[in-house]
């Protein structure tokens, strides 16, 4: 259990064989905040493979990627979208699928879509997961009467009209369903609604969104497009927030431009170097609507919700420009564990967050081909880091010597930290320099441990992949390069790796 003592550590990280390159890292266990699981979320949209061919095949929801995901304990998933949750009628999706609407996907290509996956399917699905749902409702083409009805279809346990079709269409109970989302990226394609027009809107769709007993709703407005700080302003001022739950954020991580935003696989150290600076934006980004919102909410009642964050690059030669589908390499690996770090170091105001799109989508967990499926590098990200899920953050502060490409720089090394409910302490570690190993050397007082374990992600090349041939090309292995040594942790993190310690 954890300790009534102040922990303290004090982390000197040197670089190898190069000049002293003093860092200082220390780490408290005060009163840091709880971790929500919910920061490890992901994100399903209707678009190209993620549904159909990665989560649902054929006439049944894919188990393998079922069990994938289960281990990697998702916590929360967000469905229908993006950009499709503002085209989406939900009652097209329901009843005996031979009976479904055909409808046209005109956000994501263009292509036919059978509505064999709707609402109960993904219900199914998260019920499979042990995962809560996140749904987006349609502010963008839809009603307050539609987003009222499937709210009514979803969480009223009495009798009415809807919930008879609910029970004729093989469901009794209600769901509950409660993280709910009003629109989607109200300022683009969820309506390209000023800030000011979408306050307005979000205060007449959430008059709608009533709480059914047992079915208490976390209403989530849509926020802004990455640094756009004036949105969060004028939200934070407009909307009731005693009746909101979260306000999201989007930010995606591009290395080139919107145009040109640079191949998944085929990159060098140029590229390298700007997607990681573009990845360590997120701090300053998530900084600064926080500072925002604390002008309006200093209780912090209200959440930032980073529904989707993740690289985005062109799509792999040869496949649809509209499906999104890219390679995933140890890059996005470190990509991701250094966002990961970044959300857990702001658990104050980061309540929840979902990775762009869990499947054959973006910064995929999981590519499938037919019946076959691969785990990518970030997957595995996603796998060490559980352990922060739920767990006291350890508040850290760290001065990392700088990775310097080309008379540019940014900090070499970031971390997290945080302490279990059984009292072990993890400590998550990235190098993002792709060629010098670095050594930290950590006095730490008060944590008493005798074991100092962890795992560590990293390979020969940084845009090293999975592919169907090579499967476990990039995959975690003990790591074995952190000792004690007398009082002093001392750890030899390799260049371009991720590691994940466990002390206990
Ligand atoms: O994740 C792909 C798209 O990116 C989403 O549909 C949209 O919300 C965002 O612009």
């Amino acid at each position: 259990m954890k300790k009534p003592c102040l922990l303290f550590l004090l982390l000197v990280i040197t670089g190898g064989l190069a000049a002293q390159r003093p860092v200082s890292l220390s780490i408290r266990d005060t009163a840091g905040p709880i971790i929500s699981r919910n920061i490890y979320g992901h994100f399903s949209e209707d678009l190209g493979r993620c549904i159909y061919d990665g989560f649902w095949t054929g006439d049944h929801i894919r188990m393998d990627v079922v069990a994938a995901l289960k281990k990697i304990k998702v916590p929360v998933l967000r469905w229908p979208g993006g950009c499709y949750a503002d085209q989406y009628h939900w009652r097209d999706a329901i009843g005996p699928r031979k009976d479904r609407k055909r409808t046209v996907n005109v956000e994501w290509g263009m292509v036919p879509e059978d509505n064999s996956f709707g609402t109960h399917e993904f219900l199914e699905l998260c019920g499979l997961l042990g995962c809560q749902p996140y749904i987006a409702g349609n502010v963008g083409s839809g009603t307050p009467e539609e987003m009222e009805n499937w709210l009514e279809y979803l969480n009223y346990n009495g009798k009415s009209t809807l919930t008879d079709l609910r029970k004729q269409n093989g469901r009794e109970r209600p769901w509950n369903v409660s993280f709910w989302g009003v629109g989607n990226e109200s300022w683009g394609c969820g309506g390209s609604m000023t800030p000011e027009f979408y306050s307005d809107q979000f205060r007449r769709y959430s008059e709608f969104c009533k709480d059914y007993p047992g079915a208490p709703l976390k209403l989530i407005a849509s926020g802004p497009n990455s640094n756009d700080y004036n949105w969060t302003e004028v939200l934070m001022k407009h909307i009731p927030l005693g009746h909101t739950w979260g306000l999201s954020m989007h930010y995606y991580t591009i290395a080139g431009d919107w145009n040109h935003k640079g191949s998944a696989t085929q990159f060098d150290e140029d590229t390298y170097f700007k997607a990681m600076k573009a990845c360590l934006k997120m701090d300053e980004i998530v900084s600064q609507h926080a500072a925002i919102m604390d002008k309006y909410d200093p209780r912090k009642r209200v959440g930032l919700v980073v529904d989707e964050w993740g690289i985005w690059t062109d799509v792999e030669p040869g496949t649809n420009p509209s499906f999104l589908y890219q390679q995933n390499s140890l890059r996005d690996a470190l990509i991701a564990g250094t966002t990961l770090n970044i959300f857990n170091n702001h658990a104050d105001r980061v309540k929840m967050a979902a990775l762009a799109q869990t499947i054959n989508v973006l910064q995929s967990l999981i590519l499938t081909d037919k019946d076959k499926m691969l785990l990518t590098p970030t997957y595995y990200i996603f796998d060490m880091y559980k352990v922060h899920q739920d767990a006291q953050s350890l508040v850290i502060q760290l001065a990392s010597p700088d990775y310097v490409y080309e008379g540019q720089r940014i900090p070499e090394v970031n971390a997290s930290a945080s302490r279990d409910s059984s009292g072990v302490v993890h400590i998550s570690l990235v190098n993002l320099d792709p060629s010098k190993p670095i050594t930290i050397r950590a006095g730490l007082s008060g944590i008493a441990y005798t074991n100092v374990g962890g795992q560590i992600l990293t390979a020969g090349k940084f845009n090293d992949v999975n592919t169907f041939d090579q499967p476990d090309k990039v995959k975690p292995a003990v790591f074995k390069g952190a000792h004690k040594d007398g009082d002093d942790l001392v750890v030899e993190l390799p260049a371009e790796s991720v590691v994940v310690l466990e002390l206990k």
